[in-house]
């Protein structure tokens, strides 16, 4: 099947070096004005100006004057657990902290719960809701964590139910070490022992990354250490939670252990940021779990990107810290919060989060040779994606060449 894309207003390629972007390059979204785009099979055969485009054989497809562009790459997600928190949600609003919450046994320890008593079929329903959520926000790939089962089973049930989860590209993570579960409380080495020697090797069968919630008073950077080289020693990427609520040398381990990435570091300092530049490590930032939590300390974004570090932007969902799957409304965030330009924000959550998952060759930008994951979104200048907010701009959208999502035929 060929079809040809014409009446892009603008066609954000995000062409350019097959590496992440840094820099001044983060700006360079590589528009081409009135552009078209020729797929044949789920691939990208030829991207350029529509005077020039080929339309033998194909089928047209017109974008009516839209911004047409990649799919977002959500790089950091917690998208399979039971119920919700919107109790806890309430309890924050008058005046409770989240630290607090979870000290008093709610938190992650409530939705390990719900989750361990939820059978397989149930979380893939919840899943399944929140899959049409993505797509209607124009996402088209995630990276998805466990962390909501905490015992060997309810691990492997929630990584399992991360490979159900299509039409989306879903890059499973190993998140064992996100809490302390009830029955582990004040044993927490023994904890880490049934991650590292009963879960890893099970999970590493699944999962391409292993992550750990590093923080002070959960799991300190001693046995962050521990896990992750447990799981580099399996063939896991690393993903780390880092220096979210506390600055606990979360940043200087991710770049000691050279991962993959370094997410949340609202705490993290000059020196982190030069320990990150150095090891090349890709910051994750995830303004959706500041704002979520009432806080105002959103990480140094203009800090990271004039060290040259490779930024990436990712929402985060999750029921407790940041309830929304909407990649726009953390373009919004980027630039009022952050003050990211919206240029910056669409590089930090298409290509720049295609390379922090290990898929910069295949996702991502639109060039010849990549899948055809993009998405046609209702307006015609890319700006108005983090400008306008609280609507849903997706248009319609692509996963491989088909259609997996339309505004006009949505119920
Ligand atoms: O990224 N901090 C750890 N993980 C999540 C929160 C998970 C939850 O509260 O359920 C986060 O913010
Ligand atoms: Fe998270």
């Amino acid at each position: 099947m060929t079809r040809v894309i014409l009446g892009c207003s603008e066609l954000l390629t995000l062409a350019g070096p097959m590496r992440p972007r840094a820099g001044e390059e983060l700006r360079e979204l590589a528009i081409i004005r009135d552009g078209a785009m020729r797929i044949h099979d789920g691939v990208i055969e030829w991207v350029g100006a529509r005077r020039d485009a080929d339309t033998s054989g194909a089928e047209i497809l017109d974008a009516g004057g839209r911004v047409v562009m990649p799919g977002f790459v959500d790089a950091h997600t917690h998208p399979v657990f039971a119920g919700n928190r919107a109790d806890e949600f309430e309890m924050r609003a008058e005046g409770a902290t989240y630290q607090e919450i979870a000290a008093a046994g709610g938190g992650i320890r409530s939705t390990v719960r719900k989750t361990r008593a939820a059978g397989e079929y149930e979380l893939r329903a919840a899943a399944s809701r929140y899959v049409e959520w993505f797509l209607r926000n124009g996402t088209t790939t995630i990276e998805a964590k466990s962390g909501y089962g905490l015992s060997l089973q309810d691990e492997l049930k929630l990584l399992s139910v991360t490979q159900t989860l299509t039409p989306l590209r879903v890059v499973p993570t190993f998140l064992g070490a996100h809490e302390v579960p009830d029955e582990y409380r004040g044993r927490r080495g023994e904890y880490l022992d049934l991650v590292i020697h009963e879960m890893l090797p099970r999970a590493a069968e699944i999962a391409r990354f292993c992550d750990v919630f590093c923080e002070p008073r959960v799991f300190p950077v001693e046995d962050a250490r521990r896990v992750l080289q447990a799981a580099r020693a399996r063939g896991l990427g690393l993903r780390m939670h880092a220096d979210q609520l506390e600055s606990g040398g979360g940043a200087h381990l991710a770049a000691e252990l050279g991962a993959a990435t370094a997410d949340h570091l609202e705490h993290t300092d000059a020196s982190g940021i030069a320990a990150l530049e150095r090891a090349g490590v890709q910051p994750v930032l995830l303004p959706g779990a500041v704002y979520a939590l009432g806080s105002r300390r959103y990480p140094d974004a203009r800090a990271m990107i004039a060290a040259r570090l490779a930024v990436v932007i990712a929402t985060d969902f999750n029921p407790g810290s940041s309830p929304t799957p909407s990649m726009p409304m953390i373009l919004s965030l980027a630039a009022t919060q952050m003050k990211m330009t919206p240029a910056e924000a669409i590089t930090a959550s298409t290509i720049n989060a295609a390379f922090s998952l290990g898929l910069g060759r295949e996702i991502g930008s639109l060039e010849p040779g990549k899948r055809a994951d993009f998405v046609i979104h209702d307006c015609a200048d890319h700006r108005e994606l983090a400008y306008f907010f609280g609507i849903e701009p997706a248009y319609e959208v692509y996963i491989a060449g088909e259609r997996v999502y339309s505004k006009h035929s949505a119920a």
